[in-house]
């Protein structure tokens, strides 16, 4: 499942603006989960406007090595023949998650009550990252773990656990904001008798929670102290569901970013989800000064969607209240670069997480940053970005930016080339594979550049 190993490089140049209209593959988040939902229903779910990126087809392979029934038609509807909760079967070979976080943690939390043994490998960037965060609460379930601990005791891939059956539920505080660590519990949670319960100081995406109320689990959210305490009462049975998968606002945040920072652009990006735990970068972008207008704003799978008509704007700097950072915790590397091209300064602090994403986010931007000509501070939790007012990037000449098998540090980089005088070489962009495989034909089809 990792993406091809020969490294893709290519220099990403300044061309016409962006015009017309595109429409950007599924979510990733939502995609992932429809596979392990389905798998777990007890019948046959489809999904429609599924995500065929590398990390969604890891998960893919993943739940059929369990024993789901996985298959594309040819109209692009995938069919999940599931299991039932409490029917995953034993994966007869290591499940290669490939360079996917999302579908490594939330398996996880699947097979943490199911009483079979696992092995998840990776890629060499999942390969370093922490998976402590879901080890501890799903020991406390009562499965038992031997991960490859990293040079500074982390818990990292290659790892093999053994599920827990009957698992304990528990209620468990998140220490860091995560998702991904909700919803590993949650999902164990479906397969333990009585109610399991995740309490979150801060609120990050919903689809989990979303999702398995669609699938007809007992799930109920209650505040608490300000803080959102989420319930799912266990030995739960799925209903098979029907699912239309909205466009993704992490993949649609790059042609967003691109048209504003181009000018004469004038794009619509169709079918964008702006579920409000996700959607923070467009207010953010909105709020510097960019014209971003929703048009025919419907739902969609249960999730709100709009078409997004973006034109070039002139961006001012801001200071970013840290509050926003989890409903756009990927759009970072994508909102650093628009700030470099922002009349003052921005300045954005409480990104810690970064550091632990497909790489150091913090510090790849950083260097990527100052490589194409930009002024960027690195601080230990943020950067600090004095833009150009709008004057083109000098450009990459010499070494090409590394994306440290990073998608979104490639395509965030594929934008600043845009905006820059000499172009911007990204040393590799095999990795987009992973979440957006047609972002370098989009950009094509948006004018913005030639093919290759
Ligand atoms: C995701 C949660 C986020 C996000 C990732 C997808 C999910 O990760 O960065 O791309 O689908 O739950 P964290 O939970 O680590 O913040």
């Amino acid at each position: 499942m990792s993406h091809s190993t020969t490294p893709s490089p290519r220099r990403f140049t300044a061309g016409s603006p962006l015009t017309g209209r595109i429409t950007v593959p599924g979510d990733k988040s939502i995609s992932h989960r429809s596979l392990m939902f389905g798998a777990l229903a007890a019948g046959r779910t489809t999904a429609r406007g599924l995500l065929e990126g590398e990390d969604v087809m890891a998960t893919a392979a993943a739940v059929r090595a369990m024993g789901a029934g996985v298959e594309r038609r040819d109209d692009g509807t995938w069919l999940i023949d599931g299991v039932g909760v409490g029917g995953l079967l034993q994966p007869q070979t290591a499940l290669d998650m490939g360079n996917s976080g999302t579908s490594t943690r939330l398996l996880m939390g699947l097979v943490a009550s199911h009483g079979i043994t696992a092995t998840f490998t990776g890629d060499a960037s999942l390969s370093k990252r922490p998976m402590g965060r879901v080890i501890e609460p799903l020991s406390l379930m009562g499965a038992d773990f031997t991960a490859s601990p990293d040079a500074n005791g982390s818990q990292t891939l290659p790892l093999t656990m053994r599920g827990a059956h009957p698992a304990l539920p528990i209620s468990y505080r998140l220490p860091v904001a995560s998702a991904q660590v909700k919803s590993a519990i949650l999902l164990a949670g479906l397969n333990a008798p009585g109610i399991t319960t995740v309490v979150e100081p801060v609120a990050t995406r919903d689809h989990t929670e979303r999702m398995l109320t669609g699938f007809g689990a007992d799930l109920w959210v209650e505040v608490e102290n300000g803080e959102r305490a989420i319930r799912i009462r266990g030995e739960a049975e799925l209903e098979p569901q029907d699912i239309v998968v909205p466009g993704d606002p992490s993949s649609a945040a790059f042609f967003v970013a691109a048209a504003l920072l181009v000018p004469g652009s004038d794009l619509v990006v169709a079918n964008v989800g702006l579920n409000p735990t996700r959607a923070a970068l467009f207010d953010v972008l909105r709020a510097m000064g960019g014209q971003i207008e929703e048009l025919d704003r419907r739902e969609v799978g249960g999730e709100p969607v709009a078409d997004l008509r973006v034109r070039h704007s002139a961006l001012s700097g801001i200071e970013l209240d840290p509050a926003v950072a989890p409903s756009m915790i990927d759009e970072f590397p994508i909102l650093f670069v628009a700030a470099s091209q922002a009349s003052g300064t921005t300045v954005t602090t409480g990104l810690d997480e970064l550091r632990v994403k497909e790489s150091d986010r913090l510090t790849a931007m950083a260097e990527a940053l100052t490589a194409a000509g930009a002024r960027v501070e690195e601080r230990e939790d943020g950067l600090v970005i004095e833009g150009t007012g709008g004057e083109p990037l000098r450009g990459t000449i010499g070494a090409p930016i590394v994306t440290h098998l990073d998608h979104r540090i490639a395509m965030s980089m594929a934008v600043a080339g845009l905006v820059s005088r000499a172009g911007v070489e990204i040393d590799d962009t095999s990795p987009i594979a992973t979440s957006f495989p047609t972002f370098e034909s989009l950009l094509v089809e948006a004018g913005a550049c030639s093919a290759m």
